[in-house]
């Protein structure tokens, strides 16, 4: 599938304390219509907003996209897993409003966030994603250079159904092709 040409352009920002509301409401959404998430009751904008400061106190990037002003999606990276010797690979995270989807404004968020966590000296970033059947994050996985590498069968269960997680990665920057300056 093709991605349409967005028809005014989109800015990407760091999100800001201002943007909560809106982060809140998009992945209210996703959260109780959706499999993405494995969440089921909604975080409210307290929550959302100790999630983001919890990122930004380890200096990872937390994105969102404006389309005609108005905050679309969003975008950050989390610690893949907390133990220290994964502290060269970050998850990422991604969700863009249901009204703005198939305009090409989550390939440009993830492509930022790639780009970013390479600047900060990361060398592998996974995608967890909700759903075997989640065409739309695996195809926007795969067209920023991730490729499948798992696939966790029946580990979740939501909406009366169990549900898969598709593991997918990339490397960044030299990824595995060179030791990492210490980081932390
Ligand atoms: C997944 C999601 C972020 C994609 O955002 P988007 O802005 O619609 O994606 P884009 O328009 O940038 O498309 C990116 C690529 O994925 C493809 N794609 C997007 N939606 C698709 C779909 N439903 N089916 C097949 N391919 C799709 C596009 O064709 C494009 O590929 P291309 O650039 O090679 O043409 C969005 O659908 C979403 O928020 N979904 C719900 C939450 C979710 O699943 N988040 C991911 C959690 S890991």
């Amino acid at each position: 599938m093709t991605a349409l040409v967005p028809t005014v352009s989109v800015a990407l920002r760091p999100a800001e304390e201002r943007d909560v509301a809106r982060i809140t409401a998009i992945y209210a959404h996703y959260v109780l219509g959706g499999l993405a998430s494995f969440e089921v009751v909604p975080p409210d904008a307290v929550e959302i907003a100790r999630r983001r400061s919890d990122l930004l106190a380890e200096g990872l990037p937390y994105l969102v996209a404006e389309l005609e002003g108005a905050v679309v999606g969003y975008a950050y990276a989390a610690p893949y897993r907390t133990r220290e010797a994964y502290r060269y690979t970050v998850e990422d995270s991604i969700y863009v409003d249901r009204g703005a989807v198939g305009r090409g404004v989550g390939r440009l968020l993830l492509e930022r966030l790639v780009v970013e966590c390479t600047a900060l000296g990361f060398r592998q970033m996974v995608a967890v994603i909700g759903d075997s059947g989640n065409r739309a994050s695996i195809a926007l996985h795969e067209a920023c250079g991730f490729r499948q590498v798992g696939l966790l069968r029946s580990v979740g269960f939501k909406f009366g159904r169990w549900v898969d997680s598709v593991l997918m990665q990339r490397a960044l920057g030299p990824g595995d092709g060179t030791l990492p300056e210490e980081r932390g």
